[in-house]
């Protein structure tokens, strides 16, 4: 992912043992448009999420006892060469300068942060970075798609596109149903899960490797995510618990599409901002339309990046009292697209456990999803030939 022009979707990872001065440093660069994706007290778990968010920017704490932090310098240079690395210290050597500068360190900051100094810093090798960054994404695209009341159809959605998307671009595509109460995704494809997220937990932290065996593959292709199999289960899982999950599908997945519901709290607001594309489903009727308002009032007063928010009005017909243009000025917002009203395909699809798109490839509402899938290939270019790095093993 570029970084663009600006700071606007800079994603950034902070390291700190102080937890005052993480908290300053996320309010004060999230104010100037940054986004503090991920953070950690220390180095091991810093790492671990420096590794799956591939973020452009990294700022970490050079403690007294400095040579671990310059190891991990080390490595972070060697696996993500264009990561920007910034360091807080409290007055070092000019020596220690010296030997951080050539472990890959671009830029030093004083303790306590102060700043307008970061802003700076963090100007400055997004600068250096610009020049060196890889066009070519190396992580997989994350669509949460949002229901902003029940039967909008966010699950079919979830459902139809992401089998039309591995369809088209043999793309590797994970399913994650994010209902902390009991989700419904599996149950509309068919495929009860054994295992939840929580199953791959281990001392309270995310593993690769148990993730991998807690995903289940439909057999369209896609793979199945559970976040929680019952509301007991959901109360476990945090906010971090999120950051490390998508930070290693989108190592694993090109492709990561994300029931979200339209339950909002910091777990679910976490996901909306490091998704890539936001759905927002929606119906041409008055009660779903106040709805999706009062959503994007609140996406807005938490600075979710409206560009990113793509209208979905579903169950579209010509003859409906209200028209795309009532939605349109009512909610300030155009069209991305309109699936047609199919109820056939559609519960013939939920009958057979086989979305719309596989069991009635030939309907009105499966030639929309396969529309919009290239549509999204004209954003994200070939997602096939972007590198991810080895298939699940489920
Ligand atoms: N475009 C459509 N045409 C006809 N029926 C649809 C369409 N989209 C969804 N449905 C039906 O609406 C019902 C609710 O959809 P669902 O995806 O479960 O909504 P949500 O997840 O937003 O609550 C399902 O029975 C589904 O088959
Ligand atoms: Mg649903």
């Amino acid at each position: 992912m570029t970084t663009g022009n600006n700071n606007h979707s800079l994603r950034l990872i902070n390291i700190d043992s102080d937890r005052h001065a993480r908290d300053y440093i996320k309010r004060s660069l999230t104010d100037k448009g940054i986004r503090v994706i991920g953070e950690a007290d220390d180095l091991k778990g810093g790492l671990r999420l420096i590794r799956g968010l591939q973020p452009e920017v990294v700022v970490l704490e050079l403690p007294a006892s400095a040579s671990e932090t310059i190891e991990a310098v080390r490595k972070i240079r060697e696996e993500l060469p264009a990561t920007g690395i910034i360091l807080s210290a409290h007055d070092p050597s000019s020596q220690l300068i010296l030997s951080c500068m050539r472990a890959g360190v671009q830029e030093f900051v004083g303790r306590p942060v102060d700043a307008p100094q970061l802003e700076k810093a963090v100007e400055h090798v997004r600068r250096i970075q610009e020049r060196m960054i890889n066009t070519r994404s190396r992580r997989g695209t994350v669509v949460s798609v949002f229901s902003s009341k029940g039967g909008v159809g966010a699950t079919s959605v979830v459902a139809n596109l992401g089998v039309a998307l591995a369809d088209r671009f043999d793309a590797r595509t994970v399913l994650v149903d994010l209902s902390f109460q009991m989700g419904d995704l599996a149950l509309m494809l068919n495929h009860p899960p054994k295992y939840s997220l929580t199953d791959a937990l281990h001392d309270g932290v995310i593993e690769e490797s148990k993730l991998r065996s807690v995903l289940t593959e439909h057999h369209s292709g896609v793979h199945l995510l559970t976040v929680a199999a019952s509301p007991e289960i959901g109360e476990e899982i945090t906010r971090q618990h999120m950051v490390e999950l998508f930070g290693t599908l989108n190592t694993m997945f090109d492709y990561i599409i994300v029931d979200v519901g339209r339950h909002l709290d910091d777990r679910t607001v976490e996901v909306l901002e490091l998704s890539d594309r936001i759905l927002m489903m929606t119906s041409l009727d008055v009660p779903t339309i106040r709805n999706v308002s009062r959503y994007l009032n609140i996406f807005e007063q938490l600075e979710l990046d409206r560009d990113k928010i793509h209208m979905i009005v579903n169950r579209f017909h010509k003859k409906s009292r209200l028209s795309l243009k009532d939605i349109e000025m009512a909610l300030g917002m155009e069209t991305f697209w309109t699936i047609p009203n199919d109820f056939e395909p559609m519960s013939l699809g939920i009958d057979q456990g086989n979305p719309a798109v596989k069991e009635a490839p030939r309907s009105k509402v499966a030639q929309s999803f396969k529309d919009l899938v290239e549509s999204f290939a004209a954003v994200d270019g070939d997602q096939s030939s972007s590198a991810v790095v080895e298939e699940p093993s489920t």
